[in-house]
C-alpha cells in the first residue's frame, strides 16, 4: 500500500477506580463543591490505587487500542507513552507496556511535554510512518498525577487525576482518512508558571502552578493554533466537525469556542468525570467519542493540547 499519510485505526483508554468527588476534597482543604464545579467544570476525577501504575494503565489503555485496531502487539514497530509522571525513572514506561504486551520488536521510548505530551508524541510517531520507518505505532498519554499533586495546595489539588489513552497509528493511502496537519509549538522562558520539582532537587516532587497565567496562556494560544491549521488547509472553522481539546477547565474551552465563534456542541468534555489528566486527556476523549460512535467517516477535527514548558500543540485530521 503507498504510504501518503498515517490514520487513527484503534482507540482505547483506561481510568483507576477510585473515584474522589469534589465533596471529599472539600473535607482537608478550604475549598467547595460549588466553587469547583463553577470555576473548572470538575466534580470528581480518578485516582490511581495499587495495580494502577502510569505503566500499567498505559498498558491497558495500549491493548484496548489494539483489539480495537485488529493488530497483534507483535506488528507494533515503535511504542511512545508521552508522560510527565512516569512510574520509574529507569526502565521507560514504553518500555515497561512493551514486556506487558509481548510486543517484542517495537522500539520504545517515553516523551514529557506535559499536557502537549500525546500531541507532540502523535506527530513524531506520524512522521516516522510517513517516512516508511514504521507501519504501526502504539501513542500513549498516561500519567499519575496525583501522586506528584500537593494534597494541601487548593488552587491545584482540585483540578488533576489520573488515568491512560492510547491511539494505534497505522499508514493510510488516501488524505480522506487520515492526518492532514501539525501546528506544534514551544516556549520554554516562560516554563516557571507550571513547574514540578524533580526528586534530584528536593525529595517531595510537587507540581507548582500560577494557575490565572496558564489560563491566560491557554485562552490566547488555543484559537491562535486552530486557526492557523484551519488557514494553512484552507477549511473555514465551521467545517471541521470536531474539536477535542485538552481538557484543563471548561471556561477554557468555552472561552476557545467563544474567540473561534464557534458552539460548543463541537467540543466534547469529560473534564466533569476526570479532570485534567494532563497527556491522557485527549486520547481518553478521543477513545470515549469513538466508542459513542459521535464520528462519521471522513469528517474533519482538530485535536489541541497546551500545558507545561510551556508548550502547545494540534493536529488536524480526517477520521
Ligand atoms: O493542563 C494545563 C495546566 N492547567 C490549566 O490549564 C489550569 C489553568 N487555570 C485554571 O484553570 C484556573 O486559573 C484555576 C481553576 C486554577 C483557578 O481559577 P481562577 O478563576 O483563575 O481563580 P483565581 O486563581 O483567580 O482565584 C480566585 C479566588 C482567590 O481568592 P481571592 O484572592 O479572590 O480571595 C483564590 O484564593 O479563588 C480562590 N481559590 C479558591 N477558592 C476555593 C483558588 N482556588 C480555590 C479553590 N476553592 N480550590
Amino acid at each position: 500500500m503507498d504510504c501518503l499519510t498515517s490514520r487513527v485505526i484503534g482507540t482505547g483508554s483506561a481510568l483507576p477506580k477510585r473515584i474522589l468527588t469534589n465533596g471529599e476534597i472539600e473535607q482537608w482543604v478550604d475549598t467547595s463543591d460549588a466553587w469547583i464545579r463553577e470555576r473548572t467544570g470538575i466534580i470528581e476525577r480518578r485516582i490511581a490505587g495499587k495495580g494502577e501504575s502510569t505503566a500499567e494503565l498505559a498498558a491497558m489503555a495500549g491493548r484496548r487500542a489494539l483489539e480495537d485496531a485488529e493488530i497483534v502487539a507483535e506488528s507494533l514497530d515503535f511504542i511512545i507513552v508521552a508522560t510527565f509522571t512516569p512510574s520509574s525513572g529507569m526502565p521507560s514506561d514504553a518500555c515497561l507496556v512493551q514486556s506487558a504486551l509481548g510486543a517484542s520488536r517495537a522500539v520504545c521510548l517515553d516523551i514529557n511535554a506535559a499536557c502537549s505530551g500525546f500531541l507532540f508524541a502523535l506527530q513524531m510517531a506520524h512522521a516516522s510512518i510517513c517516512a516508511g520507518l514504521a507501519h504501526y505505532i502504539l501513542v500513549i498519554g498516561a500519567e499519575n498525577i496525583s501522586k506528584v499533586v500537593d494534597w494541601k495546595d487548593r488552587g491545584t489539588c482540585i483540578l488533576f487525576g489520573d488515568g491512560a489513552g492510547a491511539v494505534v497509528l497505522g499508514a493510510s493511502d488516501s488524505f480522506r482518512h487520515g492526518i492532514l496537519d501539525f501546528e506544534c509549538g514551544s516556549d520554554g522562558e516562560r516554563g516557571a508558571v507550571l513547574t514540578m520539582t524533580s526528586r534530584q532537587e528536593s525529595k517531595m516532587a510537587y507540581l507548582k502552578m500560577d494557575g490565572q497565567e496558564v489560563f491566560k496562556f491557554a485562552v490566547r494560544k488555543v484559537p491562535e493554533m486552530i486557526s492557523v491549521l484551519a488557514e494553512r488547509n484552507h477549511l473555514a472553522l465551521e467545517e471541521i466537525d470536531w474539536y477535542l481539546l485538552h481538557q484543563a477547565n471548561a471556561r477554557i474551552l468555552g472561552a476557545a469556542a467563544k474567540r473561534l465563534s464557534l458552539s460548543l456542541e463541537r467540543f466534547p468534555m469529560n473534564l466533569d468525570r476526570y479532570g485534567n489528566t494532563s497527556a491522557a486527556s485527549i486520547p481518553i476523549l478521543l477513545d470515549e467519542c469513538c466508542k459513542k460512535g459521535i464520528f462519521l467517516e471522513g469528517q474533519k477535527m482538530i485535536l489541541a493540547g497546551f500545558g507545561g514548558g510551556l508548550t502547545w500543540g494540534s493536529c488536524l485530521l480526517s477520521w
